[in-house]
């Protein structure tokens, strides 16, 4: 005899038993790219784990892989278009109904238009009324992956709020290798049923979490100052993350062009001082704070109203104070918040990692690799080594910004869980 199962508006099954996808319902959006079969697998696994799962394809996609597969395996019709059955308005309905949205493969293209809010297309159009988390996983030739136009898109998307998995690295179409390869079918499942799970329910939604992100600027006179690299990608990355499992975010930023996270109140400072007002402000009401930002260590001792002029002694010698260090402060004076430091470092040296995170009083540090070509400053992937107060440590070789703010959110919620364990003791 077959389990009874209920059906819930959407058409998804609510069955206890059928897998850690049971109950959930996928929007999966394939666009056109060789890939495009692999995602046809993808169904299979998201059915495998439970869910049910309604395909959008693009009309290039369709050139790929048949309509006729999708809608054998995933037993519904396929949609490619806003023309069909428009009384139902499909954008509107296909996305409202989904518990959970991915885009596999993401080609530069619907990267684009993504990324500038166009919808000429099914696709395109049901993106923006996605109100469900979601998951792109870009596939393409790595020129077209490593095209300023693209990294912009990637720019702009990280503040949509969606999660970025990928490119791996690997063959190409065309026999040729590189970065730009859809990231295996784990993977993907992995943050599906990540983003399936919490969608805003986990120990981190309701907290109040002040992220700080980017360098500051160190004025010499109007026009000079001193600064560094940072581009503010991890903070902003973190403070995208934060939001979706439903945090409430103050975001005080460093310069940087990064347009702000959806969901997360920014605060624009410039100095460190500036940065130090904004974050002991914010600070009493806060539950987190997560110290991404490259704080100067250094300030110049004079600010010059006047554009000084390159003869001058004073600019030849510019005298530097130390800044105050924030982190450290907020260590101090630490009352129950739970603090996460960053550690530029050129090595991942454990020790040395152990050492700031107890001087700083801090819960988790992330030590960043910031001397490579593929790590650090500027670009969207690192390697860290992550260690926790209970003496946790987890290393995490290359992965991109994003990835690894997910996985520092992961790090925060076992602390907020472990503390919460530990008052539940206290009680007994
Ligand atoms: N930090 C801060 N205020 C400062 C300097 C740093 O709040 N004036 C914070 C950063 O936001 C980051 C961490 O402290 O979370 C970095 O710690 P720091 O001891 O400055 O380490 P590094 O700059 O990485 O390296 P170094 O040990 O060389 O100082």
């Amino acid at each position: 005899m077959s389990r009874p199962t209920a059906t819930r508006a959407n058409g998804s099954r609510m069955d206890p038993a059928g897998g850690p996808l049971a109950g959930r319902h996928v929007l999966l959006g394939v666009s056109g790219g060789v890939a495009a079969y692999k995602a046809a697998a993808l169904v299979r696994g998201l059915l495998r784990e439970g869910a049910t799962v309604q395909a959008i394809l693009t009309e290039s996609a369709a050139r790929f892989v048949g309509a006729a597969t999708f809608e054998g395996l995933t037993g519904r019709p396929v949609h490619t278009d806003v023309w069909a059955d428009a009384h139902t308005v499909p954008h509107v309905a296909l996305a409202r109904e989904a518990d959970v949205a991915v885009v596999a493969p993401a080609t530069a293209n619907v990267l684009a238009k993504f990324a500038s809010g166009m919808a000429d297309d099914l696709l395109s159009a049901a993106y923006l009324c996605l109100r469900c988390p979601v998951v792109i996983a870009p596939a393409m030739h790595t020129e077209m992956w490593e095209h300023p136009a693209t990294r912009a898109s990637v720019d702009v998307l990280a503040t949509h709020g969606v999660e970025l998995v990928g490119p791996a690295s690997g063959s190409l179409a065309g026999g040729d290798e590189g970065l730009g390869r859809l990231v295996e079918e784990d993977e993907l499942l992995d943050v599906v049923r990540r983003l399936a799970g919490t969608n805003g329910g986990g120990p981190l939604a309701g907290k109040r979490v002040v992220v700080t992100a980017g360098g500051t600027r160190e004025p010499i006179d109007p026009v000079r100052f001193i600064g560094n690299r940072s581009s503010g990608k991890m903070g902003y990355a973190l403070a995208a993350e934060l939001v979706r499992r439903g945090a409430n975010v103050d975001l005080v930023s460093g310069p940087s062009h990064l347009a702000a996270p959806g969901g997360a109140r920014v605060h624009h400072v410039e100095t460190a001082l500036e940065m130090r007002e904004a974050v002991l402000r914010l600070v009493d009401d806060a539950d987190i704070v997560v110290k991404a930002a490259a704080v100067a260590d250094f300030r110049p001792a004079d600010y010059h109203k006047q554009k000084l002029k390159k003869e001058s002694d004073e600019f030849a010698e510019v005298v530097l104070t130390r800044n105050p260090d924030i982190l450290a402060e907020l260590g101090e004076r630490k009352n129950g918040t739970l603090l996460v430091g960053f550690a530029a470092e050129t090595d991942l040296e454990e020790e040395r990692g152990r050492d700031k995170l107890h001087r700083k009083g801090l819960d988790l540090i992330v030590i960043n690799r910031v001397d490579m070509a593929d790590a650090g400053f500027g670009v969207d992937t690192n390697r860290a080594l992550l260690l926790d107060v209970n003496g946790g440590r987890t290393e995490v070789p290359l992965t991109t910004k994003a990835r690894l703010a997910t996985m520092v959110c992961d790090q925060v919620e076992d602390l907020i869980e472990r503390a919460g364990e530990h008052e539940g003791s206290d009680d007994l």
